[in-house]
């Protein structure tokens, strides 16, 4: 045989072998799919033609072997990226010893991880639950009880924000100032109000005698990237003082560094009431936090509130490495950076001719929390296009690109990204 020949059976052979290998690897994802579609409750929609196997640093894989780059992070969780070896080894760890308990026993972990909380905030005191539904469902509960047991029982409404999302327990539902959400599950629980974003004269015409809380996010992740401004919030607060009102603050998405501080209210210069978080608080295993100052606090006695897993060793563990990971790596001031990096280079893309810089309206956001609004509603078809280049974002309705990478993200994977963009087609 000549080596022509030879070469084109080894050629042929590969090529084959390529083939059988995707076929394995399309039939695996199809088999998941089909499993879906019969067992699980269709909450999402049209999910992406894709399931992931295995994890490292910014990148996933998928069942064929596929890598792509991780610009999404589990929706602003995965802050130390995939299988961080300090996370994966305190799990590890402590799943050999003891998962969980009942918070009527002491448990090391939660204590540690309420100190180092209330170390590197204004909180003084910290409960953990499972979500971040459910941390703001207890900061809900502790602002109306903080004024009941003063007596005040009929101080129990909460003005939160047009375009806010808070969760999707009813009593957060109701908070969400978003009315899609509130359709077809009333009646919804009651005392909630909503105004513009921004717009003080508005949040002091909405307060009444039976006003206890203001509830805000430092900057609305769900509508869209839409941050609250650094003056309306010292606002905000000045006029919770003078009219004796509770500031909550929601840092379910923006806390644990994503704005580039450990907490987003860091940026304001004002210190709210009760605070919230989630997401990033595990890396990825579920844990929230309600965090507040003492006198607040303490309107919590016992048998107020509780929870069955919240704050157990497992997620605890979880909590304490990714704290202490985000403050020895400095993994905040990566997030400024590296997001005023994100942000520059995507204002750079060339504003005319191909490519995604002629469709950019407004690029937004602090810190590794970016959006992108576009001038046409193609934001769908921006993120399948990236997704088959290989890169994972988000979208919010159809004309906003949602960035939220893992806090480790360096400039190579970045530029990589925008180079990407710099070819994205506009979708006429
Ligand atoms: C600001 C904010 N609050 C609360 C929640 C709800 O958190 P969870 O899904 O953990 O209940 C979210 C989720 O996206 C959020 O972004």
């Amino acid at each position: 045989m000549s080596d022509l020949n030879n070469n084109d059976m080894k050629k042929s052979r590969f090529a084959e072998g390529l083939n059988s290998d995707r076929a394995l690897a399309d039939a695996k994802l199809a088999a998941v799919v089909d499993l879906d579609e019969k067992y699980y409750m269709n909450t999402f929609g049209k999910r992406t033609m894709v399931c992931f196997e295995r994890g490292e640093g910014m990148y996933l894989w998928d069942t064929s072997g596929r890598r792509y780059t991780d610009f999404f992070g589990g929706i602003a969780v995965n802050v130390l990226g995939h299988a961080h070896p300090v996370l994966r080894d305190a799990i590890c760890s402590q799943a050999g010893k003891l998962i969980h308990c009942s918070s009527i026993y002491y448990i090391e972990n939660q204590a540690k991880l309420a100190e180092i909380i209330v170390k590197h905030s204004c909180a003084d005191k910290v409960f953990f639950s499972n979500s971040g539904a459910e941390a703001n469902e207890g900061a809900i509960k502790l602002a109306r009880m903080y004024f009941s047991k003063k007596g005040m029982h009929d101080k129990y409404r909460i003005i939160t924000a047009v375009n806010s999302f808070h969760g999707r327990t009813l009593t957060t539902l109701a908070a969400t100032g978003q009315n899609k959400f509130h359709k077809n599950c009333g009646p919804m629980p009651q005392g909630f109000s909503y105004v513009p974003l921004n717009d003080i004269q508005a949040l002091e015409s909405a307060i009444c005698d039976e006003t206890c809380a203001v509830m805000l996010e430092p900057i609305q992740g769900e509508s869209g990237v839409r941050p609250a401004d650094l003056d309306y919030v010292a606002a905000v607060r000045k006029l919770c003082d003078d009219k004796d009102i509770l500031m909550i603050l929601d840092e379910v998405q923006t806390g644990m560094g994503r704005t580039g501080k450990l907490f987003g209210y860091q940026h304001t210069g004002v210190e709210p009431d009760i605070f919230t978080l989630a997401k990033g608080l595990g890396g990825g295993v579920p844990i929230g936090a309600l965090c507040a100052k003492e006198h607040v606090a303490l309107a919590f006695e016992p048998g107020d509130h509780g929870s069955t897993f919240g704050g157990n060793p497992l997620a605890c563990a979880a909590g304490l490495a990714v704290m202490n990971t985000i403050i020895s790596d400095d993994l905040a001031e990566n997030a400024s950076t590296m997001g005023a990096y994100l942000k520059d280079s995507l204002k750079r893309l060339p504003a005319s001719g191909e490519g995604m810089g002629a469709m950019i309206k407004e690029v937004r956001g602090t810190g590794l929390m970016v959006g992108i609004e576009m001038e046409n509603p193609k934001a769908a078809e921006v993120r399948q296009y990236l997704f088959e280049k290989g890169f994972l974002v988000g979208s919010v309705g159809s004309s906003i690109i949602r960035l939220l990478p893992p806090l480790i993200v360096r400039k190579p994977d970045i530029d990589a990204l925008v180079g990407v963009m710099r070819n994205t087609p506009a979708f006429n």
